[in-house]
């Protein structure tokens, strides 16, 4: 039998020519063989999915270089005759229903649409059925923006069976609060980074209580707060060397390495901490740890870990006065650190059973056994997998039925420690308290990049906040729009 040269390239090869291929090309490549198939499903050609855009036509794969998130067509919210407009891009060779086709212009517009969402709802679902079963744990990214086919069983489904999910886009879609139901099932959402939600009306405080539940509770004093609350305080005193000491007020408090150097027990505390610098040397590291704020990148110099009970270096820096000092924590022979051993052994062995599952789960069809229903995985989740929660995007702008309620689930379990870009401008039925509630839980917010209602005057960072940003709007809710 004659062997065409292609099949006898290496694997290896044959992938890395499939990542150049469209999404098309790729499930046309599947058809050729058993191999090619496997080739084509392998989760690293599928970590960043557009599916509404290839049901348009347009079968790029992931952002252009010079393509920004926020460029991507918006249509979903629009409505009218520029709806019809934008549905004209699709692929000419699309399969249209031609005998819809009349001489009546706007019935002949209105068959065209329907077309295109039919179309475009036929493609997520057999994405969900055919291929999301094979690459589902490699899905990184997932833009349906402006999706008119999109329904909430379907967002519902792309949640639960995408556990490793980062950045989700379903802006101007018709999304409700039941699509969010997966959230939290099986660590669905946990990971989650970037959530755009701008222009989904039908979104509620509900969602917010979901997405918060999602994303899971930080334990007090892990380095994920840590990391929040001193992100400012390490640009400000960068030279400070955390002294393992936090005062009353839960500041840290520090030593200056200049003075550190030539007279450690002269050295002075940074601002706000309460023990004079003579009480150093007194100072057992693990006092008060149980509200100490320090993370281990803070405190590089002494290659320790927080808890003092990971030591890994054995040589800190001459003159280090803490290195003279006892640990509370490690005068009891390690035993939390056995414990994060055993923690780490055990979620390894429910993430084996996860992935047997995951395999096995083919979204419509699961098995008894591995049913997202069942509440001891869902339980087993909650003990595995490390909470961050780290959602650093999170935009609700015209999402006008949000209430300070949800604003203060967000602000629950651990706050949103990691999050930089909040928009909720056009909420309008949110208060200046709920702003700051959740604004005191999100030590890392930009302001530039925080937005809401002008209307709220006396809102937080009032002075450097942005503001609405639906003023000049269509497609978004806003109280001054029209003005
Ligand atoms: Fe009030 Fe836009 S929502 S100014």
């Amino acid at each position: 039998e004659e062997v065409s040269p292609i099949q006898t390239l290496p694997s290896e090869i044959l992938l890395r020519m499939m990542s150049y291929l469209s999404p098309r090309d790729l499930c046309r490549c599947a058809q050729v063989c058993r191999s090619w198939s496997d080739l084509a499903r392998d989760g690293h050609l599928w970590q960043v999915m557009h599916p509404a855009r290839w049901a348009q036509g347009d079968w790029r794969f992931g952002f252009l270089p010079d393509e920004d998130p926020d460029d991507l067509p918006v249509y979903g919210a629009m409505g009218g005759e520029e709806e019809q407009d934008l549905y004209v891009v699709v692929d000419e060779d699309a399969d249209f229903d031609e005998s819809a086709e009349s001489d009546n212009s706007e019935s002949s517009n209105l068959s065209y649409t329907a077309a295109c969402i039919q179309r475009e709802a036929k493609m997520l679902t057999s994405l969900v059925r055919n291929l999301l079963p094979h690459v589902n744990r490699s899905v990184q990214s997932l833009v349906l923006r402006g999706s008119r086919g999109l329904t909430n069983g379907l967002v519902y489904k792309l949640i639960v069976s995408c556990p490793n999910l980062e950045y989700l886009d379903l802006s101007h879609t018709n999304v409700s609060d039941v699509a969010f139901k997966g959230l939290g099932k099986r660590g669905a959402g946990r990971k989650l980074r970037h959530l755009d939600l701008s222009g989904c009306v039908n979104i509620t405080d509900l969602t917010l209580v979901r997405l918060s539940n999602g994303l899971g509770r930080l334990a007090s004093g892990s380095p994920s707060v840590s990391r929040s609350a001193d992100n400012k305080k390490r640009k400000e005193a960068s030279k400070y060397i955390c002294c393992d000491f936090s005062n009353a007020e839960g500041n840290m408090c520090c030593i200056d390495t200049d003075y550190e150097s030539s007279n450690p027990t002269l050295a002075p505390c940074h601002t706000g901490c309460s023990q004079s610098s003579t009480q150093f040397e007194d100072i057992e590291c693990c006092q008060g740890f149980s509200e100490r704020t320090c993370d281990f990148e803070y405190r590089a110099p002494y290659q320790r870990t927080c808890c003092g009970t990971e030591q890994r270096s054995s040589s800190p820096p001459n003159n280090d006065i803490a290195s003279s000092r006892t640990c509370c924590m490690s005068q009891e022979e390690n035993r939390p650190f056995q414990a994060d051993k055993n923690a780490r052994e055990k979620s390894q062995r429910k993430n084996k059973k996860d992935n047997d599952c995951a395999n096995n789960d083919n979204v419509g069809e699961r098995t008894n056994n591995c049913s997202p229903n069942n509440g001891d995985v869902d339980k087993d989740y909650d003990e595995a997998e490390e909470v961050t929660r780290g959602l650093a995007y999170l935009g609700l702008s015209g999402c006008y039925q949000i209430t300070d309620e949800g604003l203060g689930a967000l602000a629950s379990h651990g706050g949103l420690p990691q999050l930089t870009h909040l928009d909720l401008s056009g909420c309008l039925n949110i208060t200046a308290d709920g702003l700051a509630a959740l604004a005191d839980n999100c030590l890392s917010l930009d302001h530039e990049q925080f937005f809401y209602c002008d209307n709220i005057t006396d809102g937080p960072f009032s002075d450097t906040a942005s503001g609405c940003q639906n003023l000049q709007c269509s497609s978004r809710v806003c109280c001054r729009s029209g003005e």
